[in-house]
């Protein structure tokens, strides 16, 4: 029986955990085969295929990851920035997803509004994986849950095999994200596409998760809200607008920019608004986080969000957590 993720992935809400933690088992696989063994050993199954990236909005990450991954499985990766495409501003999205859909194998969408990338999706013949939108991010959090896993659970392969379907089924006896469960993760920042998509997904995996942003910054957009509520897991949230509360006793740090893209000419009131929500280790020490507490940010990064001593410090995950945004996209585009 196939069990791999339902034909688009919009946000990992969408998932069940076993599935989400399939996705890391076959992205730990491909990483595996590709920097330990060799890139020729993977399977090219995306081989003479075409991912159309239509980008609305600036990515490097994202954008680089598609482009690497989808050259690792021998597809082509077409980029099609707002300039280039008419992704809804000459056409509707409904005519786009059905003429790009009809020449390629799969779309990687980053779009404005939630409603972009589900309009693509319900038209398109072909999958759509969402590159971001205002509502979720999923594989950005699809590559924090990896660099988790990297971070706690750095298991030797039980496998001397160096056949691709021999180590993902390797990898998949560990039970990743397993070692998640009981850990607490504080995000401190902006309530956004990377806290929603934490929101809909770590609590599933048995974190806890708790979320400091300043009054008029606090907000959980209700259709995130209600997948929490239709998830059961409200009760391993924490909303908060203290960074100590949401802090203390934390495994795992996260924060991301105050100023998401297309939200520049709030940029006065949000630097004011979340002063006081800096990540430094005198705030992280004053809460009192776990000892071994760790890192993470989906970049771009600025100083006012996180200072230096964290984003470059031993305990940062950020660099990691960047780099494997090629692995888990690849996961998605390769899913067999
Ligand atoms: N983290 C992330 O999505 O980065 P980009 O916007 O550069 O793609
Ligand atoms: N919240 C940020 C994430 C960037 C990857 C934004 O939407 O701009």
């Amino acid at each position: 029986k196939r069990q791999g993720p339902p034909p688009s992935l919009l946000t990992l809400a969408d998932l069940s955990p076993g599935q989400i933690s399939r996705a890391i088992s076959h992205a730990l696989a491909i990483k595996y085969v590709a920097t330990r063994l060799h890139p020729r050993d993977l399977p090219a199954v995306l081989e003479k295929q075409t991912i159309a990236l239509i980008f609305s909005k600036r990515s490097t990450r994202t954008r680089v990851a598609s482009e690497t991954a989808a050259h690792l499985l021998g597809a082509n990766a077409m980029f099609l920035g707002k300039e280039d495409a008419q992704l809804g501003v000459n056409e509707t999205l409904r005519d786009t997803a059905n003429v790009v859909g009809s020449m390629t194998e799969g779309f990687m969408a980053r779009v404005n509004a939630h409603e972009e990338v589900v309009e693509l999706a319900k038209h398109s013949p072909v999958p759509v994986i969402n590159a971001l939108c205002d509502l979720y991010h999923p594989t950005q959090i699809l590559a924090d849950l990896m660099t988790l896993q990297e971070a706690y659970a750095p298991q030797p392969l039980k496998t001397k095999s160096t056949s691709f379907d021999a180590i993902r089924t390797a990898i998949r006896a560990m039970k990743p994200l397993e070692c998640l469960k009981g850990k607490k993760m504080a995000y401190v920042g902006d309530t956004n596409n990377i806290s929603n998509e934490l929101l809909v997904t770590v609590p599933r995996l048995g974190m806890e998760f708790a979320i400091a942003s300043p009054e008029g910054y606090n907000k959980v957009d209700p259709r995130v809200w209600e997948r929490v509520v239709n998830a059961g897991t409200e009760n391993k949230v924490t909303l908060t607008t203290d960074p100590m509360v949401a802090i203390k006793d934390a495994d795992v740090i996260v924060t991301d920019t105050w100023i998401s893209m297309g939200q520049e000419s709030e940029s006065a009131a949000r630097l004011e608004a979340f002063k006081g929500y800096q990540v430094t280790n005198e705030l992280i020490s004053k809460a009192g986080a776990k000892p071994d507490w760790k890192f993470m940010h989906c970049l771009p990064r600025h100083q006012e969000e996180v200072d230096d001593e964290v984003f470059y410090g031993n305990r940062s995950l950020v660099f990691p957590e960047a780099e494997n945004r090629k692995w888990t996209t690849a996961a998605c585009f390769g899913w067999v």
